[in-house]
C-alpha cells in the first residue's frame, strides 16, 4: 500500500513498498536497488527457438520489479507482495513453486562468481501463466538485481543465458532461449529477431503507428506438466529420422526446408511429419514478417501470425478452444492486422497487431463479447513494446 492507503499499479513502487514492510528500512549493508523486467509477446517463431530456429518477439509494458539489497551472510531472503509469502533459503537449498526459479537463478549466477546474500522483495504486473513469460521476467529482474547488489557486471546475453539455464536445470522445462532473451534484449518500439542457432540478434524497428492487444484466455498453462516436452521430444525424433534419411548435416529442424521435407517426408509417421512441417514453415514466416515489419508492410506482418496459428493449432497441436476462439475474434475486429496464441500453448494467451488508431476501439470491441466468446476468465489489455531488462532507481 502507498501513503494513501491505495495499492500502487506500479510494481516497482509495490516492490519497493514491500521492501520496506518486509525488511524494514536499513536491513544490510548496502543500498536499496530495484531491477525491472518485462512480460514478452511473440509476433511469429512459436516453437522454434529450442530447433534452433527463429523467433520475433516484442517486450510488453507490464514488468517484474525486485528491490533488493545485499545481506551479510549467503541468505536469500525473499518476499512476493503479489501472494504475501515469503522464503529464507541458503545455497545448497531446493525450494519449491515461485521460490525455485529465484532460487536457481541464484544459483546458477554463483557457480562462476562469489555473489553475496540477498533481501528481494517482488512485484509484477505480468499475468502469471498467461503466456507472457513471467518466470522469465521474474529470473532476469532477480538476476540483474543480484548482479547489482553486489556491485557486479554481466552482459546482457550472459545474464539471458544464465537465466536460460536456470530455468532449464534448475526448473526443468525443456525451453529455448525465446523468453530469456526477449526479456533480457528487446528495445522500446522495435521488435528482436532472434537466430537461436548462432544467437545473434537484430533489433527491428516497428516502423509506423500500431499496438499490441493481448487477450489472455485465462485458461493457465503451466510448461512443466504440459505437453512441452513431448514437444521437445516429438522434433528431436523428426531429427533422428531425417538424417538416417537425408544424412547428418541435419542437426535440428533448422537445417530442414520445404524441399528436403517433401523428399523425405514419407520416412516420418504423420504425427511428425507434422511437427516437421511447422517448424520448417514458421522459420519462413519470421523472416517474412521481420522483412514485412521493416517495411512498415503490417498486413503482411499480419498474414504471418494467422498462418502460425493455424500451423500452431493444425500441426503442432499446441492450441486449445479457447484460444482459437480468441484468434478468430480478433481476426474479425476492425483495425486488426493478424493475431496468434503467444507463449508454449495449451491455454495462455492471444497476441494481435492492430492499428494504432483502432486500438482502443478494438480492445473495447473485444472486451465486450470476450467473456462469451472466449471464457468468464479471460482478460484484454493493450500494450506498447517496451525495453528489456533494466536497474531502475529506486523511487
Ligand atoms: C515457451 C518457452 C519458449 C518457447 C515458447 C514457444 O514460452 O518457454 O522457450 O519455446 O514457449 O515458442
Amino acid at each position: 500500500m502507498s501513503e494513501t492507503g491505495q495499492e500502487s499499479d506500479d510494481p516497482v513502487e509495490r516492490a519497493q513498498v514491500g521492501f520496506r514492510d518486509e525488511f524494514g528500512e536499513t536491513n544490510g549493508s548496502g543500498n536499496l536497488e530495484v531491477a525491472r523486467a518485462p512480460g514478452r509477446v511473440n509476433l511469429v517463431g512459436g516453437h522454434t527457438d529450442y530447433n534452433d530456429g527463429f523467433c520475433l518477439p516484442v517486450a510488453i509494458d507490464r514488468h517484474v520489479a525486485v528491490a533488493a539489497e545485499a545481506r551479510d551472510d549467503e541468505q536469500i531472503r525473499v518476499y512476493s507482495t503479489d501472494f504475501d509469502e515469503r522464503a529464507t533459503f541458503a545455497p545448497d537449498d531446493d525450494p519449491t513453486g515461485w521460490v525455485a526459479y529465484v532460487a536457481a537463478v541464484a544459483s546458477v549466477l554463483r557457480e562462476d562468481r562469489n555473489l553475496p546474500g540477498a533481501s528481494l522483495a517482488i512485484a509484477s504486473s505480468v499475468p502469471t501463466g498467461a503466456g507472457l513469460s513471467s518466470s522469465a521476467a521474474i529470473e532476469l529482474a532477480v538476476g540483474r538485481a543480484m548482479l547489482e547488489v553486489a556491485g557486479q557486471e554481466l552482459s546482457p546475453t550472459d545474464l539471458a543465458l544464465a537465466c536460460w539455464r536456470a530455468e532449464r536445470d534448475g526448473v526443468g522445462v525443456e525451453c529455448g532461449i525465446l523468453d530469456q532473451f526477449a526479456v533480457g534484449l528487446c528495445e522500446p518500439n522495435a521488435a528482436l529477431f532472434l537466430d537461436c542457432r548462432t544467437r545473434v540478434f537484430e533489433h527491428v524497428p516497428i516502423a509506423g503507428d500500431v499496438g499490441i492487444l493481448v487477450v489472455d484466455t485465462g485458461v493457465s498453462h503451466e510448461l512443466t506438466d504440459s505437453g512441452y516436452n513431448d514437444r521437445v521430444r516429438e522434433c528431436e525424433a523428426a531429427v533422428s529420422t531425417l538424417q538416417n534419411a537425408a544424412g547428418s548435416d541435419i542437426q535440428s529442424l533448422r537445417d530442414v526446408d520445404e524441399d528436403l521435407l517433401e523428399t523425405h517426408g514419407d520416412e516420418l509417421d504423420d504425427v511428425l511429419y507434422r511437427r516437421a512441417r511447422h517448424v520448417v514453415t514458421e522459420n519462413e514466416r519470421v523472416v517474412a514478417a521481420r522483412d514485412a515489419l521493416e517495411n512498415g508492410d503490417f498486413d503482411r506482418v499480419g498474414a504471418a501470425m494467422l498462418a502460425s496459428h493455424e500451423s500452431l493449432r493444425d500441426d503442432y497441436e499446441v492450441s486449445c478452444p479457447e484460444l482459437d476462439a480468441a484468434v478468430e475474434l480478433a481476426a474479425e475486429t476492425d483495425g486488426v492486422y493478424g493475431a496468434r496464441m503467444t507463449g508454449g500453448g495449451f491455454g495462455g494467451s492471444v497476441v494481435a497487431l492492430v492499428a494504432g488508431d483502432a486500438l482502443e476501439r478494438a480492445e473495447q470491441s473485444i472486451r465486450s463479447v470476450v467473456a462469451d466468446r472466449v471464457g468468464k476468465n479471460a482478460q484484454v489489455f493493450t500494450c506498447r513494446p517496451s525495453e528489456g531488462v533494466r536497474v531502475v532507481s529506486p523511487r
